[in-house]
């Protein structure tokens, strides 16, 4: 039995489906089982909640393999950033290692530290540290900016591209590899069949390099997922606006305004507000890997290009 967190999140629907289409048995940790759409036929449900630790429990049942993908960008009514992500995987840890799991599949984010400007960075470095330091077999995913057409992200993009001018917080400057949640949920795929990390598609001196590289970087199953290109914030928002077949100027909004604005919002509007602060600050820090691609290409994964996965050219 495989526990599935964040199920219904981008990676975690995208991940479903190839697990249940390779006949796994999966539980789902979900706060909505409606929320898994057709699927929620397919899997054993448990109700729980990143902040209510006695729902893991019950959740971890017989179960061999965690793959924790829920996690949250903004603070929620039960939870801050820090509790979501960084108290809960431990906590989630803590009670995976009691119920005798084995394999722990846990989602960073690439470029963390207990350093870094953004909460969400600090918190999932801690999260990492407490996976990395369990006693159970462990593989680490820090990935990029992930995305999909018609996720939350780009649907905020798509609604400023209404406006005559696109609002870009800051210089847009900061860098990305930006990865399709597909892809990703190829690497998860292709990381679970082959647990001792080695690769199918590379040649075999290769793969061993890599795994000799890994091992030398610290954690031998941490793997940095990015796409193919390395793209600057301003120039994600162009290829949005390229595949809306809409050409508006860039106007770059100073941060402190950007930041006033979003907390006043939020304090209006609480948890119904259309962006956050935590969330724009995103797309100030840069999100690059200095190995490029090769973690999903020794994976066998071909990552798509954004402006072909999004239509356009
Ligand atoms: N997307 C990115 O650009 C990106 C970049 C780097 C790292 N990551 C990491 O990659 C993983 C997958 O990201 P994603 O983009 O697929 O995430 P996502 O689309 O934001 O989905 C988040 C998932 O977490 C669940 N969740 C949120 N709060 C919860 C709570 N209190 N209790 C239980 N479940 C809760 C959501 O369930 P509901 O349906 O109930 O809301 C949803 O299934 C995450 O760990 C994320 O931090 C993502």
């Amino acid at each position: 039995m495989l526990l599935l967190t964040g199920a219904t999140g981008l990676v975690g629907s995208a991940l479903l489906r190839r697990l249940v289409a390779e006949g796994a048995q999966v539980r789902c940790l979900v706060r909505d089982p409606r929320r898994l759409g057709a699927q929620r036929v397919r899997v054993q449900i448990a109700l729980g909640d990143l902040t209510d630790p006695p729902s893991f429990r019950n959740a971890l049942r017989g179960v061999r393999t965690v793959v924790h993908l829920a996690a949250s960008i903004r603070d929620q009514p039960q939870g801050s950033i820090e509790e979501l992500n960084g108290i809960a995987t431990w906590r989630m840890v803590q009670a995976a290692e009691k119920a005798g799991v084995e394999r722990f599949v846990f989602f960073s984010v690439l470029g963390a530290s207990i350093h870094h400007r953004a909460r969400f960075f600090r918190a999932k470095a801690l999260a990492e540290q407490a996976v990395e330091e369990a006693g159970l077999d462990s593989i680490v995913f820090a990935p990029s900016i992930v995305y999909a057409p018609g996720d939350p992200w780009l649907t905020v993009l798509e609604r400023l591209a209404l406006l005559p001018v696109m609002p870009v917080s800051g210089r847009g400057r900061a860098l990305y590899q930006p990865i399709w949640a597909e892809d990703v949920a190829d690497c998860v795929m292709a990381a679970l069949r082959e647990p001792d990390g080695e690769r199918r598609t590379e040649p075999r001196r290769e793969a061993d390099r890599r795994e000799a590289d890994r091992r030398a970087s610290g954690h031998p199953g941490r793997y940095e997922l990015a796409g193919p290109e390395t793209l600057s914030h301003n120039d994600i928002v162009r290829v949005v606006l390229g595949s809306l077949n809409r050409r508006r100027p860039l106007v770059h909004v100073p941060t402190p305004i950007v930041s006033r604005s979003l907390r006043l919002l939020e304090r209006v509007a609480g948890p119904n507000a259309f962006a956050t602060w935590d969330e724009a600050e995103l797309m100030e820090v840069p999100m690059v890997s200095a190995r490029g691609a090769a973690d999903v290409e020794g994976l066998g994964v071909e990552p798509a290009r954004m402006a072909a996965v999004l239509g356009v050219g």
